[in-house]
C-alpha cells in the first residue's frame, strides 16, 4: 500500500523525512521576560524529533519586544536570541528532522498575562507589571483586552525591517525554513481582516490594501534568505463570522502568496474576533481540513493541514485523499511526544525511524 504520511517531501533545496509536521505551539517559557530559549525549549523540540517528526516549527517569536503575546515569549530581535536557538537547531538536525521557526507580531493581541502564574490568565498585562501600549491597523481593542493605537506609516516600515532582520537571524541560526504568522487575530491577520483593519490608506480598504503589509514582509523576506530555503505563511482562512476574512478571500490571497515566492501555507482558522452569541465553531477531527482541501484546489499552492488531526490513519487519510500535503500534529504530539513513531508503526510497521538506541523498546524480546 503506497503511505502519504511517512513520504518525504521536498520544498525548493529541502528534503523533509516524512509529512508530520509539528506546528507552533507557544511555551511561554524563557526565563527573565528577555525572549532567550532555555534548556525547556531544547527538550520539547529535541523530544518531537526524536519522536518521528519530519520538520518542527518553533513557537511565535517575537520580532519586536511589543510583539510578544505575553513577557514569557520567545524574541528573536537580538543576536542573543539567535544564539540561544542554535543548540535547538542542532539537536533537531541531529535527531534527522527539519525545523522552522514562526515569526511573529501579536498587534492588539499583545502584552497580555500568559495561561499560568499570572492573575488572570489571558487579560492585558498591566503596564505596572511590565506591561505595554499594544499597536494594530485601527485603534480598536480585541474583545476586553486594552485599547492599541493605529500603527502610521513609520511605524508600519518598523514591523517590515523588524520581520526581515529576524528571518536574517534565524537564517544565521541554522533553521531549515521561516513561518510568518499571519493567523490567530494577530498582526499581520488584523490587517487582512475588514474587521479589524478600518484603515483609510493603502494599508487598508480592499483585499489588496489589507493584503500589502503582508505581502510587503513576504517580498522582504523572500528576498533576503536564501534561495533554496522554503517560505511558510500561516493564515486563518475563515473567522467563522458573517463579513470577516473568508475562504473567497483566502483563496485569492494563497495565490498572490505563490506569485510571491511562499512555498506553502498553513490553514488555521479563527482568533480574530470573539465569537458572537449563538455562534459556534465546528470543532471536531479535522475540522479546519476542509478549508484546506478548498485551497489546495483553488490554489497552486502546496497546504498543510491542522486541527484535531490526531490519528494515524486519519492523518493519512487526509493526504490520500488529495486534501493537503502534509499534515501538522500539535496537542497529540505534547501528549505523546513518540507519536511520529507509533504513527509509523502503524501505518508501515517498521523500526526507521525509532533511534537505534530505543529499538529493544519496540521488540518482543530482551
Ligand atoms: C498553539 N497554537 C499556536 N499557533 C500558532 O500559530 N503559534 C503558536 O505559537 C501557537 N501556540 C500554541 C500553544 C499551545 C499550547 C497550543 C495547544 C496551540 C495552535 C497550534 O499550532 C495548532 O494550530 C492547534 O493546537 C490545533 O492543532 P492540534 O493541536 O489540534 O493538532
Amino acid at each position: 500500500m503506497t503511505q502519504h504520511l511517512l513520504t518525504p517531501i521536498t520544498l525548493r533545496d529541502l528534503t523533509v523525512r516524512n509529512r508530520i509536521w509539528v506546528p507552533p505551539m507557544c511555551q511561554y517559557s524563557v526565563a527573565a521576560r528577555d525572549g532567550v530559549a532555555t534548556p525547556w525549549h531544547l527538550m520539547h523540540y529535541g523530544s518531537f524529533a526524536r519522536g518521528g517528526a519530519g520538520a518542527i516549527i518553533v513557537e511565535a517569536t517575537g520580532v519586536l519586544p511589543e510583539g510578544r503575546i505575553s513577557p514569557q515569549d520567545l524574541g528573536l530581535w537580538n543576536d542573543a536570541q539567535r544564539d540561544a536557538l542554535v543548540p535547538v537547531v542542532e539537536l533537531v538536525h541531529s535527531l534527522g528532522a527539519a525545523i522552522g521557526i514562526q515569526l511573529a507580531h501579536a498587534g492588539r493581541k499583545a502584552s497580555t498575562q500568559p495561561e499560568w502564574g499570572t492573575p488572570h490568565p489571558g487579560a492585558s498585562l498591566p503596564e505596572a507589571d511590565g506591561g505595554w501600549t499594544t499597536v494594530a491597523p485601527s485603534a480598536e481593542a480585541y474583545a476586553d483586552l486594552a485599547a492599541p493605537e493605529a500603527l502610521d506609516e513609520a511605524g508600519i516600515d518598523h514591523v517590515v525591517r523588524a520581520f526581515a532582520d529576524s528571518a536574517r537571524r534565524a537564517v544565521d541560526a541554522g533553521f531549515d525554513m521561516i513561518e510568518i504568522h499571519a493567523a490567530h487575530g494577530y498582526l499581520l491577520h488584523e490587517f487582512l481582516s475588514p474587521l479589524s483593519n478600518h484603515r483609510t490608506d493603502s494599508y487598508g480598504g480592499d483585499l489588496a490594501g489589507r493584503a500589502r503589509l503582508l505581502l510587503r514582509i513576504v517580498d522582504e523576506v523572500r528576498a533576503l534568505i536564501p534561495g533554496g530555503m522554503p517560505l511558510l505563511v500561516r493564515i486563518s482562512a475563515s473567522e467563522w463570522v458573517e463579513g470577516g476574512f473568508d475562504l473567497e478571500e483566502a483563496t485569492q490571497l494563497v495565490t498572490w502568496l505563490t506569485e510571491h515566492g511562499v512555498d506553502m501555507v498553513d490553514v488555521s482558522s479563527g482568533g480574530n474576533t470573539p465569537l458572537p452569541e449563538g455562534t459556534r465553531i465546528p470543532v471536531g477531527p479535522g475540522y479546519q481540513t476542509p478549508l484546506a482541501a478548498h485551497l489546495r484546489t483553488h490554489t497552486e499552492m502546496p497546504i498543510s493541514a491542522v486541527g484535531m488531526i490526531d490519528e494515524p490513519f486519519q492523518a493519512e487519510h487526509v493526504l490520500a485523499t488529495g486534501q493537503a500535503d502534509v499534515i501538522r500534529v500539535g496537542r497529540a504530539f505534547l501528549r505523546d511526544p513518540s507519536w511520529g513513531l507509533q504513527a509509523s508503526l502503524a501505518l508501515r510497521g517498521d523500526e526507521e525511524l525509532i533511534p537505534a538506541q530505543y529499538r529493544r523498546a519496540y521488540r518482543q524480546q530482551l
